[in-house]
């Protein structure tokens, strides 16, 4: 969470010399957003966490309108952190085609805390002529010895792209390919992450302006992931699906990072928000809004992506529970805040009442979270699962994470109940773990 204010997206995530460090779009004074900040925590055990100074201010003409979200890459000992100096100008304008200037900016950090001059690589004219003035959020990968570059962009066709440029000094940057989909697949596509995991290419990106199609895509933006075939070599690139998958099927998931820890860990931490959607956040009546998510372990599993809550949030683990099933469907107090396993021998299907009257109900091949009503206008996101074997629920004060059958799929969402209270029904037996749960800390 903020200190206080506005968070989205997670900024520059990475662990330099030990430490993990994570930037965060940030508005200190403004609960409803502004003009963003760097704001930053670090972290050695992602158990206690430290405020640090603010990273990155708009302090200067070529991102007045905001320091907007970035990445960050270490090479020889220093971290160059790239991101996106937004400008607005006044006057009649859409800020679509006109009235902004999208700067691609480098600052070089010896340390994570101090950062060198603001260096503009990349303004308005150097990007492609098709392209609208949304070109933005640059996050960068080493391939051999090239890096590359990925900026999320919408065309003036209203069809969302990232652009990849090469470079040899993390200074100069040459466009070398466009990945597009087969069919346009939303309007712009915001935040990518390139990255290899377990022998494949991934592609995590934010589309905006995507339909619903059946339980998919329901959110108002999506986070998806493509899975693509690049020849570094020849620059040519393949989707390998026409449809991306999607990342969570929570109602607050958007804009994640991932990156490679020192023990070679590919990490991911989401923004528990969205832009744009209907429902609300309590939370602004004390002055504060959104969340970044835990950090989550990525794998691939047959051509899946494969989440799981880091193993260092067993840390957080207190007095633990057991239940068998029909245990638990006498109603079992909690607490609101708690980490549950369950484990099915069997289930045809089942209601799960987590907290309050949000429930998580498994039937016909279908599996459901309804909000009830704590969901501040979030109502209901399902999907279609062959088997439901595993879940693990991490439930704190205003918020769930929900790994499905070993992390295959994730709900991850704001939840403004406050009555506790778990019990389950239903044809499936198994067992339950609940730990009550320590809070971070924050130093
Ligand atoms: C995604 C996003 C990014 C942008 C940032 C601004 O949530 O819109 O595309 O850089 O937020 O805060």
């Amino acid at each position: 969470m903020p200190p206080t204010g506005w968070l989205n997206d997670p900024n520059g995530l990475c662990q330099f010399e030990g430490i993990y460090h994570l930037y965060y779009q940030y508005a200190p004074d403004d609960c409803f957003g502004g003009d963003k900040y760097w704001g930053h925590y670090s972290t050695k055990d992602f158990i206690t966490f430290k405020n640090e100074p603010v990273a990155l201010f708009p302090d200067c003409s070529l991102d007045a309108g905001g320091a907007y979200s970035g990445s960050t890459i270490i090479k020889d000992n220093k971290m160059y952190v790239y991101y996106t100096g937004n400008v607005k100008y006044p006057g009649k304008h859409d800020y679509i085609h006109t009235g902004r200037d999208h700067n691609t900016i480098m600052v070089i950090s010896d340390d994570g805390i101090n950062f060198g001059e603001k260096v503009c690589l990349m303004k308005n004219d150097d990007y492609p002529d098709d392209l609208t003035l949304h070109v933005r959020d640059p996050q960068i990968i080493k391939n051999g010895d090239h890096y590359y570059m990925i900026l999320g962009a919408r065309t003036n066709q209203d069809v969302g792209c990232c652009l990849l440029y090469r470079s040899d000094d993390l200074v100069n940057y040459k466009l070398v390919n466009r990945i597009i989909s087969n069919e346009p697949f939303g309007y712009m596509w915001e935040c990518p992450d390139l990255f290899c995991l377990d022998g494949r290419l991934c592609l995590v990106c934010c589309p905006q302006g995507v339909e619903p199609m059946g339980t998919e895509y329901q959110n108002v933006h999506q986070c998806t992931v493509f899975c693509l075939d690049y020849d570094f070599r020849e620059n040519t690139i393949r989707l390998n699906s026409q449809f991306p998958e999607m990342v969570d099927r929570g109602f607050d998931f958007y804009a994640p990072q991932t990156f490679l820890d020192e023990q070679g860990r590919r990490i991911l931490i989401g923004w528990m928000g969205i832009p744009d959607a209907e429902y609300t956040n309590p939370t602004v009546k004390a002055g504060w809004q959104h969340a970044l998510t835990m950090p989550r372990l990525l794998h691939m599993r047959e051509g899946r992506l494969l989440q799981q809550p880091l193993e260092e949030m067993k840390e957080l683990r207190r007095d633990r529970r057991d239940y068998d099933f029909w245990e638990l469907g006498k109603g079992v107090e909690t607490g609101l805040v708690f980490e549950a396993c369950l484990s099915m021998e069997s289930c045809s299907d089942m209601c799960l009442t987590i907290r309050d009257d949000v429930t998580l109900s498994y039937e016909d091949g279908l599996l459901t979270l309804d909000m009830g009503t704590s969901g501040s206008g979030r109502t209901r996101r399902s999907v279609l699962l062959e088997q439901l074997t595993d879940l693990r629920i991490f439930s704190d004060t205003t918020s769930l994470e929900i790994f499905v059958n070993d992390g295959l799929e994730v709900f991850t969402t704001r939840v403004y109940g406050d009555r506790p209270g778990m019990r389950i029904k239903g044809k499936c037996c198994g067992t339950v773990s609940v730990y009550e749960l320590s809070g971070f800390i924050y130093e």
